[in-house]
């Protein structure tokens, strides 16, 4: 844990007066699991961070060098390569490997590039019996063993046990594949371990991808996935939520690798002017016009409760009976955790997973995904494909409310990367609670890639 992540006494720590999260969960109709009671809150600091980290080519440069061609990054899922032989093609900040499924039902990757002139050996994913150049016709088996060199008599210097494809470590967590670019990276079991920890109860393995999105973003990747680490601008940027999503209620914990931001749905914003009730509540999650009816709340329920009963039904079919062990919290709130550098997997039953990096080398651009997982009975439907939107089609176009939501924080995203270019004040400013996960995440720029 870097020197600079103080615990917080979560009794006395200054935050939103009123309701605190766990007051919310007290009143939960069912049995609240140990780890939304879990609080971590830190003291990081009130300092600026420079703003050289959005707009600056050099930082880029160092960012690919000591962290991206570092750290563990989630690549995949398993099910988007399921037979030997499925490969894909994984890209970050202008560097492509292929991660390719093995006979014997194991995980590989390797630059993807070929060991003769060095062209890029996959440029789609699909599926081979064998990693073959197209330039040349150079030949590899799926486990990186060289294969077949057309013309061998020509290459005489050429020994076939130093030119297997060079290998990169792989890992797998929860139906995701990661990669790490380092041969000589830490280990993936204590990089990952805050985040697998939490998430014994919640096994994203147990889903499969219902939709895949994906989409070029005009910022900086920081800028489009700092928008989804704070409720913070709920206020400024999505106002039509207020009614239903206790944005400053949001309780946000850190650790060192991990950390998350909870949301609660189904009370209202302490930020609102007027009272609102629980009918009114329910009026505005569920969409009901002024003069429609609205469903009776039973005695002893409130809002939150209620709408979860509801959800809890609509579930059933696709999760069984393990529905009734989820309390009101784990369906109907927020609850985004971030496993460092980029990779957003919501907890409970919100099954949104999310995913940033920079576009290609362009720093001034980034790539951002959204998957969405689903449970499932029976076989295991095969993985939706990725769906790339065009640069100028919304999310909403394919993620429906979440898309329209994805769409007002988007909006905001250029004008961002225009500001930090234009503005004369050095550096950002931070909140001291609301917004401590962007902070986490630039403590940790800073732990990687320097000031
Ligand atoms: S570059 Fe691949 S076979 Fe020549
Ligand atoms: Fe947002």
């Amino acid at each position: 844990m870097a020197e600079i992540f103080k615990d917080l006494d979560p009794d006395t720590m200054v935050r939103s007066p009123g309701v605190t999260y766990q007051d919310l969960l007290d009143q939960d109709t069912h049995e609240v699991p140990a780890v939304l009671r879990l609080q971590s809150p830190k003291d990081l600091g009130f300092d600026d961070f420079s703003k050289e980290r959005y707009i600056s080519r050099e930082y880029h440069e160092k960012e690919v060098k000591n962290l991206w061609m570092k750290v563990w990054q989630m690549a995949c899922r398993e099910e988007e390569i399921p037979d030997p032989g499925d490969h894909l093609r994984y890209d970050i900040a202008g560097v492509s490997f292929v991660v390719v499924r093995q006979l014997d039902g194991g995980i590989k990757a390797f630059p993807n590039a070929c060991l003769h002139r060095g062209r890029m050996l996959k440029e789609f994913d699909g599926h081979a019996s064998e990693l073959r150049c197209a330039f040349h016709g150079f030949g590899w088996e799926l486990n990186g063993c060289l294969k077949d060199v057309p013309a061998r008599w020509d290459f005489p210097q050429i020994k076939d046990e130093e030119w297997s494809l060079p290998e990169i470590p792989t890992a797998t967590w929860a139906g995701f594949v990661f990669i790490n670019p380092d041969q000589d990276c830490e280990p993936f079991e204590p990089f990952i371990k805050d985040l697998s920890d939490q998430f014994e109860r919640w096994d994203l393995g147990s889903l499969y991808v219902q939709a895949h999105v994906a989409r070029k973003m005009p910022c900086n990747w920081k800028i489009a996935q700092e928008a989804f680490c704070e409720a913070y601008h709920v206020n400024g940027t999505h106002p039509q939520i207020l009614r239903s999503l206790g944005d400053v209620n949001s309780q946000v914990d850190v650790w060192d690798n991990c950390a998350r931001v909870i949301t609660p749905g189904g009370t209202s914003s302490p930020l609102l002017e007027y009272d609102m009730n629980d009918e009114d509540i329910l009026r505005a999650m569920m969409d009901i016009p002024v003069g429609g009816e609205v469903p009776t709340i039973p005695p002893g329920m409130n809002a939150r409760g209620f709408l979860a009963a509801i959800s809890r039904e609509g579930l059933r079919a696709d999760a069984g009976e393990r529905v009734d062990e989820y309390c009101d919290a784990e369906i109907v709130d927020s609850i985004d955790y971030t496993q460092w550098p980029n990779f957003h997997p919501w907890g409970a039953f919100n099954k949104i997973v999310y995913r940033f990096r920079p576009n290609g080398d362009d720093h001034r651009t980034s790539i951002m995904e959204c998957y969405q997982l689903m449970p499932f009975q029976g076989e295991r439907p095969p993985a939706a494909p990725i769906h790339w939107l065009g640069d100028d089609e919304k999310w909403s176009s394919a993620l429906g409310f979440l898309g329209r939501v994805f769409d007002q924080d988007v909006f905001n995203m250029p004008k961002v990367q225009w500001g930090l270019e234009s503005t004369y004040k050095k550096g950002f400013t931070l909140s001291g609670y609301q917004e401590s996960k962007v902070r986490w995440l630039h403590h940790k720029l800073t732990e990687w890639v320097g000031e």
